[in-house]
């Protein structure tokens, strides 16, 4: 149920897609069929209908079609790696423990990000313990990173873990950095998995990659005409060969997509479609 100060005449709201009950949202996190159901975290500002202060919000579906509104999962907290924010990020099933692996940031501008860990025993994971330690234990090349360093994707692979984490080089190109790890919490840098052909001075966004048949798919979200650049190839001894290239959508009308394999081993995709209105109409509003 949408909260008591929207209007449910509103003819724009949407009733099928997915929408947080009142406020701001943009990406989907951690998706992830848990004991059967499934749960779709996102990038939620809880006090307005614009972005900012972003925390991770909730929701739950047995069809993928009808969703339940459940509490926020993530919240900032002070003096802390995620201070300015709980950003993007996913959630992988570590032994039987949900494993929250998001980008807390920190700085006036939220130019300091880093990878943080929270984790969930619940069934219905609604509540989370952050790890003591946040942030995890990475290296992080400065050159590589200083247009950003965010949206890490994890996966278990030929008995290891691995991570892309979307980066970017001031003034120079967007990459896709490969690491790997037995644990979860402590993190080797392996390679530059993938960079733009372009100098455009700022980050791939919510990098995700996977197996689909015997090919490997390695999609980017792209701010300059905001859209998603999907790339087909092979994946061998750490190295992405890329064989085909397209692009989803335009103008902000699909980003930031994330996918998993539920338990009929579908791939699933789930993206953003971005606010259209003018920021005075969705801030009155009350949602976006
Ligand atoms: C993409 C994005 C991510 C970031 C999040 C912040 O829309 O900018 O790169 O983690 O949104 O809300």
């Amino acid at each position: 149920m949408p909260a008591d100060n929207i209007r449910l005449d509103d003819p724009l709201r949407p009733h099928f897609h997915f929408l947080p009950p009142q406020n701001w949202m943009n990406d989907p996190n951690g998706l992830i069929q848990w004991h059967g159901r499934y749960h779709l975290f996102y990038q939620h500002n809880p006090h307005a209908a614009v972005w900012g202060d972003i925390h991770w919000g909730h929701a739950v579906s047995d069809d993928l079609v009808h969703w339940e509104h459940l509490p926020i999962a993530l919240a900032p907290t002070p003096n802390s790696p995620d201070a300015r924010g709980v950003w993007s990020g996913c959630i992988v099933d570590n032994n039987g423990i949900a494993t929250a692996i998001y980008t807390g940031v920190t700085g006036d501008q939220h130019q300091k990000q880093v990878v943080c860990i929270a984790t969930s025993t619940n069934e219905n994971l609604v509540t989370w313990e952050k790890h003591a330690q946040n942030p995890v234990q990475m290296e992080i090349p400065a050159h590589l990173t200083s247009a950003g360093f965010r949206d890490p994707y994890v996966w278990w692979h030929e008995g290891q873990w691995k991570m892309v984490i979307g980066a970017g080089t001031r003034g120079g190109a967007e990459h896709v950095l490969l690491y790997a790890s037995d644990d979860l919490y402590q993190w080797e840098y392996i390679d530059i998995l993938f960079s733009s052909e372009n100098q455009n001075d700022y980050v791939y966004e919510c990098p995700n990659f996977f197996k689909l048949g015997n090919k490997w798919v390695l999609m980017v979200s792209v701010m300059s005409e905001s859209h998603v650049e999907v790339f087909v190839g092979l994946f061998w001894q750490n190295h992405f060969i890329p064989e085909t290239h397209t692009r989803i959508g335009k103008d902000g009308s699909f980003f930031a997509p994330l996918t998993f394999e539920d338990d009929h081993h579908r791939r699933i995709m789930i993206g953003w479609i971005r606010e259209q209105r003018p920021v005075a109409q969705h801030q009155a509003a009350g949602w976006a």
